[in-house]
């Protein structure tokens, strides 16, 4: 079958550039490998052969279509040698003046029909073509490391982009086996973009002396089903590079409150403690793995007392339930008796406010997360108030650790860790399809496939109910008094009128 385009050149043969000639050439393009380093395009290609040999000894290729790749992948020693090239992918630094002049150059060697892209993870697609002579047939091509396991690739329209070379590479995407989403030319795209939320809203939560890191990556991996925690997260990709994007991001939108950055990661950054690499970042390492300190131990209490639950609390029923087969002493009152626990589950607001505004005794109050339904999650967490008694946490902690289930008990936090991090991760989700960066499928395929979340963002708001994550960051609004929990419009009117977060309007 006759490649989409013939002949591809890959300018840049570092850890991108060597991933995307390898699947171009699988998809049957002939492709032209270019670096300013001669041995990088050497190394390249002796890295993609040895992916192909272990393919062919998994039986996942054959020994005629490795042949057939390996003849399609060269070497080009000069700019000069990709002329005859109809798709030129750039993987090269990522510095604009070095992309343009590169660009500048191409221009001079490929034929008028040509299309030119650009694999920049944070340059503006339109900055980079400003000055070319042909705007139009250049785009954003925005692979993902390691490219022939990550398999989206997000396609930029920059200002003066031709739909129809979005549309060249979008079909061209699926012919090298990747799914392309389409996203419109904005800091981070929609990937790094939508990713700004965990990482973020995780590091502020230790910020507030809330939670420490592990208790954290606890929380939202076995409430939410997280694959890696925020900071496993952060010491694998490390913070000599996600504190970047960080940063770039939040400039590029002129200081936009939900993506503030982190003192706490500029902090470890500055002291060299990035990450698994260096075998130190918000763990230690030892042989490569993480040094955990195990969770604290389960109270031992001698009597329950009796327990009442505020006629405000999220999930009611489903709560009376848990502790119906918990066997607590449950008090079906106006108010709680002098000796009891009460529970609260506030969606948003923290323990103390919850205490005050409904007259609680604050001594004998504790809050429970109950934004997820208590079966679908493998952990229960608690929040103190600053006047919580000892023997009333662990009561508590003691009854909801009583089958089996692991407990965190953390301080007290508008939004507890789960809604915070998943109020802030679908606000800023529904934020892009607000600013109709994307459509909200390509959203969630980008998301799912990109970050590898156990569902889209949008589905997620949905299936807590758009309502319940609106009430979350209005009331998160009023505790903190700060703009970032402020809701996107496209959650605000959903939320409000109970419509899906994946609705397209008419
Ligand atoms: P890298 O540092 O591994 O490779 C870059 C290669 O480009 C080097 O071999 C270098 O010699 C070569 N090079 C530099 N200037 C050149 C020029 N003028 N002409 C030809 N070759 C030149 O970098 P990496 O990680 O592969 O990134 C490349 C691009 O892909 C950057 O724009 C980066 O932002 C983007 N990107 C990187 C991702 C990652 O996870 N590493 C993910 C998505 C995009």
């Amino acid at each position: 079958m006759q490649a989409r385009y013939s002949t591809v050149g890959v300018a840049g043969a570092g850890a991108m550039g060597r991933g995307i000639a390898q699947i171009a050439a699988q998809a049957g393009s002939t492709v032209r490998l270019f670096d300013t380093q001669a041995q990088a395009v050497a190394r390249a290609r002796d890295e993609i052969f040895a992916q192909w040999d272990r393919l062919r000894e998994k039986g996942r290729m054959d020994a005629a279509a490795v042949d057939a790749c390996k003849g399609r992948l060269v070497a080009a020693g000069s700019l000069q040698d990709l002329r005859d090239c109809e798709l030129v992918i750039e993987a090269i630094v990522e510095r604009l003046d070095v992309k343009k002049s590169l660009f500048g150059e191409l221009e001079g060697i490929v034929a008028p029909g040509a299309v030119l892209a650009t694999n920049t993870s944070s340059l503006s697609v339109t900055a980079i073509a400003a000055g070319m002579k042909h705007p139009g047939r250049f785009a954003g091509y925005h692979f993902f490391n390691p490219v022939p396991l990550m398999k989206v690739v997000e396609v930029i329209a920059g200002l003066k982009t031709d739909p129809a070379v979005c549309e060249g590479l979008t079909a061209y995407a699926r012919d090298m086996g990747h799914t392309p989403v389409a996203a419109q030319d904005t800091p981070g795209f929609i990937v790094n973009h939508a990713g700004r939320g965990f990482g973020t809203e995780a590091l502020r939560i230790v910020g507030e002396g809330i939670a420490d890191f592990a208790t954290i990556d606890r929380i939202l991996k076995d409430q939410v089903g997280f694959k890696l925690g925020p900071f496993e997260l952060l010491d694998l990709t490390g913070l000599d590079v996600s504190h970047v994007v960080m940063e770039s991001i939040y400039t590029q939108y002129y200081d936009e409150p939900r993506f503030r950055p982190s003192v706490i990661a500029a902090q470890r950054l500055a002291a060299g403690v990035v990450g698994r690499k260096v075998g130190e970042g918000f763990y230690r390492y030892v042989d490569g793995k993480a040094q955990v300190a195990p969770e604290p131990a389960v109270p031992t209490v001698e009597e329950m007392p009796p327990v009442w639950v505020s006629t405000r609390a999220a999930r009611r029923a489903e709560l009376y339930q848990l502790l119906k087969d918990l066997g607590a002493k449950i008090e079906t009152g106006q108010s709680a008796s002098p000796n009891a626990l009460t529970l609260v589950a506030p969606l948003g607001f923290d323990v103390t406010t919850v205490a005050v505004v409904e007259r609680l005794d604050p001594a004998r109050t504790v809050g429970i997360d109950m934004l997820f339904d208590d079966a679908a999650t493998k952990r229960r967490v608690l929040a103190t108030n600053p006047a919580t008694r000892r023997d009333m946490l662990d009561a508590a902690h003691a009854l909801f650790a009583s089958d089996g289930k692991p407990v965190s008990v953390i301080r007290d936090s508008g939004g507890f860790v789960t809604q915070r991090v998943v109020a802030t991760i679908v606000n800023i989700a529904a934020d892009i399809c607000q600013q109709r960066i994307c459509t909200p499928k390509d959203l969630e395929t980008a998301v799912t496939l990109g970050l590898g979340y156990p569902a889209g963002p949008l589905a997620l708001g949905d299936r807590l109910g758009p309502t319940n994550v609106l009430e979350v960051l209005f009331n998160m609004q009023t505790v903190y008094g700060d703009p970032r929990y402020r809701p996107s419009p496209w959650l605000r009117r959903r939320g409000a009128l109970g419509v899906s977060l994946l609705h397209e309007e008419a």
